[in-house]
């Protein structure tokens, strides 16, 4: 067993962006981490918000923020003036990996790496080490409130297996039925948006999917 213990990210996806500050309130003092999807309508079929959002944030939590979008080496600055205390960008767009890990790093932020369910873990066996954490994504990226793709628990399993002490974070359909399996397979950090932020009582979803 890895020597992490677990944490919960609440996607603010899933929020109302109308009243943002408020939704994070509401789950501020029960989850770890506040989860960030930045969207840009290319790398994913949606778009979200920027850094000028972010800044709007007000939270005591770290907001990692999670770059769904083609080019993240025009953002990491602008996120980390914005506040952010983390950054993944996707494997599938950066022919360049340690250039950014080295970047977010010198901005004082956590660097972490997401793989799209159909990216091999393989993909990071060289910079693995250079890394805060790992984002495995367990739903095609772009939605939230989509079914778990059962696929992802092998690629924590072989994570784990190549990395005892990684951070290693899972996204996408996580909730009460799905979390237990994903912390067995060996993940740390359960990013959950649409379960947490539909749930009529978000302190006890919380609870159960730390299990
Ligand atoms: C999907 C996002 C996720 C999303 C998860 O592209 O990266 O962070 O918010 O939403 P749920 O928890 O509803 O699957
Ligand atoms: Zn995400």
């Amino acid at each position: 067993m890895h020597k992490h213990k677990v944490q919960i990210a609440a996607s603010i996806l899933s929020a109302d962006f109308g009243e943002l500050n408020k939704d994070i309130k509401s789950v501020e003092d029960k989850v770890d981490l506040l989860h960030v999807d930045v969207m840009d309508g290319h790398f994913v079929p949606n778009l979200t918000f920027g850094a000028p959002v972010v800044k709007c944030i007000k939270t005591k939590l770290p907001m990692i923020c999670h770059l769904m979008v083609e080019n993240p080496e025009d953002l990491i600055d602008d996120f980390a003036a914005a506040g952010a205390g983390g950054i993944s960008f996707h494997q599938e767009v950066a022919p360049h990996m340690n250039r950014l890990v080295e970047r977010i790093k010198s901005l004082r932020m956590k660097a972490g790496v997401a793989i799209n369910p159909a990216t091999p873990v393989w993909t990071l066996e060289d910079i693995v080490d250079e890394l805060d954490f790992v984002l495995v994504m367990s739903v095609n990226p772009g939605f939230g409130g989509q079914e778990f793709i059962p696929e992802a628990l092998e690629k924590v399993a072989l994570l784990r297996e190549m990395s005892p002490d990684l951070s290693i974070e899972v996204d996408g359909g996580v909730n009460e039925k799905t979390a237990a399996k994903i912390i067995e397979a060996g993940a740390n950090i359960l990013v959950s948006g649409s379960y947490i932020f539909s749930s009529k009582n978000r302190a006890d979803a919380i609870k159960n999917l730390r299990g």
